[in-house]
């Protein structure tokens, strides 16, 4: 009898030990979770902050994009694609430079597939540039974030989707890209990765950062 109870104590302690083990796993694992998210977890600035760089933010890249894509349009329609290659290029907007000026901010076109070295983005902008992607939705074009940058500085970002305008110089090669624009692209920049792509793709980022420190 003896010998049962003492059996028995054992089975209940080692249930229990297996019951906790399990739990601490779950723990383990939800720890891992938590650690994996954080990963790529993006500080947000605090309420009306954020409202206020969001708003200006909006407002900076409708007036680039705008701008931007109207010129853009006219250039191909006046030259056709060689003589518009120049203006897909925030350097060749004068607007960038007083939006700059204006509110104090640095604007940026970032992607991960540059056709200018200079506008490949870090790793900072990276993450914003995934986070962008795995967001599983129809209209991209309507999100955008504002988040702090790992200097403390607040960013505003909105994703850059291609359109049917944009595929003629970042479309598939021998297919949408006549092979003469090709060409042109190419001796230009010859480390050109900015091609492939496919109207509702996202090509980048707006990426507007602010100076205030809060
Ligand atoms: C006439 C050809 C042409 C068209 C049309 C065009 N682009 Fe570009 N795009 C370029 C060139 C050339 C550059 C490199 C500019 C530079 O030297 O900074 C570029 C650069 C970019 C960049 C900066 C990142 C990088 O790869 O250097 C983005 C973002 C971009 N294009 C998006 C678009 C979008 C979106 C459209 C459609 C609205 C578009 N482009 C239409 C030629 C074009």
């Amino acid at each position: 009898m003896k010998r049962n109870a003492a059996k028995e104590m054992l089975n209940k302690t080692s249930t229990l030990l297996l019951l906790s083990l399990v739990l601490l796993l779950v723990q383990c694992s939800n720890l891992i979770g938590k650690a994996k998210e954080k990963k790529v977890e993006l500080t947000p600035t605090s309420d009306t902050a954020m409202e206020t760089y969001r708003t200006t933010g909006k407002l900076i890249v409708q007036k680039s994009f705008e701008t931007l894509s109207g010129q853009l349009l006219q250039a191909i329609k006046t030259g056709g694609v060689p003589h518009a290659l120049q203006y897909c290029n925030l350097k060749a907007y004068p607007l960038t430079d007083s939006l700059s000026e204006a509110y104090q901010v640095d604007i940026k076109r970032v992607t991960l597939k540059p056709r200018n070295a200079a506008n490949q983005a870090d790793p900072f902008e990276k993450s914003l540039i995934n986070t962008f992607e795995k967001l599983a939705v129809n209209n991209l074009a309507g999100v955008n974030m504002v988040v702090r940058d790992n200097e403390g500085l607040p960013v505003f970002a909105s994703p850059i989707v291609v359109g049917k305008l944009c595929l003629q110089c970042h479309g598939e090669k021998g297919k949408v890209i006549a092979d003469t624009d090709l060409k042109v692209i190419e001796r230009l920049y010859p480390d050109d990765q900015a091609t492939g792509y496919r109207e509702g793709d996202l090509r980048g980022i707006w990426r507007i950062r602010f100076q205030e420190t809060q």
